[in-house]
């Protein structure tokens, strides 16, 4: 029914009048077909519908995010990856724009639709993002990096797929750029945001990022819990900067993304000496 003509006309008559249409959301319908055409869930509604109300906290400003896991290509069919769906950087990039920033979205591949009103560049490796992200952190007031980027890549990618030939295989793999450590070391830095995804000594590891990577904050994941962290629709984590850290408690992503600009929002309005008290 979704895709039928008279109901994309319609869609099209709404959408001239500035109407605002939410979803749909795809999946399994009542009728049994499976695709395009199911009410997005309560709480997306809700979220999307507030996000409408743009809270100004963030007028002026430009956010880059960094979103959704790299691929680092082993031959033209194979590559080494990861379950980040994009969900929290998306969720992100929505709740920067509400807050009326000009907001970048640098994406690895994901399945989602980016947010309307949002710059989305696709990129597939580590080195494509950090290029991207080069490019679009000067003039950049806060730059979050939420992507899962590949630590390492494969030092050779092979020109023809690979054959299988004997019992064991060994590839070579050399370190990724640290896109996050390399924006914070611009002389004309943005704020500048890590996450930290932790399967252990969360606070500890999250505190050695921030002060390896010279970082202004690093929202902490426990990486190792399936109901939160990667490919989830909900996230608990840890604010950790110089000084102080404050948890807080498992929400929906988009809830967490909207609360996480507001802290993003309030830290830069603070001078550096007092910021530990947020
Ligand atoms: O995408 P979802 O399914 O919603 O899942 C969300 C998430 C779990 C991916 C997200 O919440 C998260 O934790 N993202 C960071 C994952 C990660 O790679 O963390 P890390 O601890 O390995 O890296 C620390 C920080 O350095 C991160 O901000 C990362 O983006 C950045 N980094 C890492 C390596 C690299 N070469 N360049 C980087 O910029």
């Amino acid at each position: 029914m979704w895709e039928k003509t008279a109901t994309q006309k319609s869609l099209q008559q709404l959408r001239e009048q500035a109407v605002h249409i939410f979803g749909p959301a795809a999946g399994y319908q009542a009728c049994g077909d499976i695709g395009e055409g199911r009410m997005e869930d309560p709480a997306s509604l809700c979220t999307m519908a507030g996000n409408l109300f743009v809270s100004g906290l963030l007028s002026g400003k430009k956010v880059v995010i960094t979103a959704g896991p790299t691929r680092e290509a082993l031959d033209p069919v194979r590559y080494i990856s990861n379950h980040s769906s994009g969900k929290m950087g998306y969720a992100l990039a929505q709740a920067a724009v509400a807050a009326g920033a000009t907001t970048v979205l640098i994406s690895g591949p994901v399945q989602l639709t980016p947010p309307e009103r949002v710059k989305t560049i696709a990129v597939e490796s580590a080195s494509d993002m950090l290029y991207a992200g080069l490019d679009e952190a000067s003039g950049a007031d806060i730059f979050i990096a939420a992507a899962a980027v590949a630590d390492y890549r494969p030092a050779n990618i092979a020109e023809q797929k690979i054959k299988k030939n004997d019992e064991n295989m060994c590839i070579q793999l050399i370190k990724n750029p640290d896109i996050v450590a390399t924006i914070a070391a611009l002389p004309k830095r943005p704020f500048t945001v890590g996450f930290a995804a932790e399967t252990e000594n969360l606070e500890h590891y999250a505190t050695q990022k921030l002060h390896k990577k010279n970082l202004d904050l690093v929202i902490a994941n426990d990486v190792s819990d399936t109901e939160i962290g990667f490919n989830s629709d909900d996230n608990r984590v840890l604010l950790v900067q110089t000084g102080s850290s404050k948890a807080l408690p498992i929400m929906n992503k988009n809830l967490l993304a909207k609360k996480l600009i507001e802290h993003i929002a309030s830290l830069l309005n603070t001078p550096p000496a007092i910021r530990s008290q947020h």
